[in-house]
């Protein structure tokens, strides 16, 4: 029991330094400053919630941060300026997020608590273009 007990806390021991050197390798180069321009998610959102949310919306579209984020003016290595308001993209993806935040009330109307909430990826579905048309829609075999 007590060798096994030894085993698990090991493997959480090394499941833990992996996590972490995940997030060090995701977050290398960051400005770790608290968020100062956020004008729709909430203002006093901890940086670590907000690096989450900001992977989903690059995965949810396939992109890299900088789809939405400027360089810093300036400087030769390509560092980020996440509060810079330049990228007309980012401008862009705060209606999408308020539009994502009305129909989400909508839902709640409509379907009793039965219906899934919709998120970037319900539109995007990986990419910058969603998909507008049923043309596009890969073809099944039963059809
Ligand atoms: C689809 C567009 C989009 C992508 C991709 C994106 N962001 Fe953002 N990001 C935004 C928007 C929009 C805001 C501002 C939200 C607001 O105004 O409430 C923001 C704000 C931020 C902020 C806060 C800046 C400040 O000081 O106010 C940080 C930090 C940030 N993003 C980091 C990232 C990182 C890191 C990535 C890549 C993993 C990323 N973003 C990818 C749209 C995006
Ligand atoms: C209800 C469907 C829908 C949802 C949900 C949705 N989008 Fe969009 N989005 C669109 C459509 C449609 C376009 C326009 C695409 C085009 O230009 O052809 C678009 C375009 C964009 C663009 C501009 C892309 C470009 O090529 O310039 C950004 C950025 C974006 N969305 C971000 C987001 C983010 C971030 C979310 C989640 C908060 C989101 N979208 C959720 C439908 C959606």
């Amino acid at each position: 029991m007590i060798r096994i007990n030894k085993k698990i806390t090991a493997i959480v021991v090394v499941c833990v330094l992996i996590a972490l050197a995940n997030t060090y390798a995701q977050v290398k180069g960051h400005d770790d400053a608290p968020p100062k321009n956020l004008k729709v998610l909430p203002p006093n959102m901890s940086g670590d919630d907000l690096h989450k949310i900001m992977r989903t919306y690059a995965l949810s579209l396939g992109v890299h941060c900088n789809f939405c984020h400027a360089a810093q003016q300036g400087s030769d290595k390509p560092k980020m300026d996440f509060a810079s308001d330049e990228k007309p993209e980012k401008d862009i993806a705060r209606g999408m997020i308020r539009m994502v935040d009305s129909i989400n009330h909508m839902i709640d109307g409509i379907g009793n608590n039965k219906l899934e909430h919709i998120t970037c990826v319900s539109c995007h579905n990986g990419t910058t273009k969603p998909i507008v048309s049923v043309d596009s829609l890969v073809k099944k075999d039963h059809q």
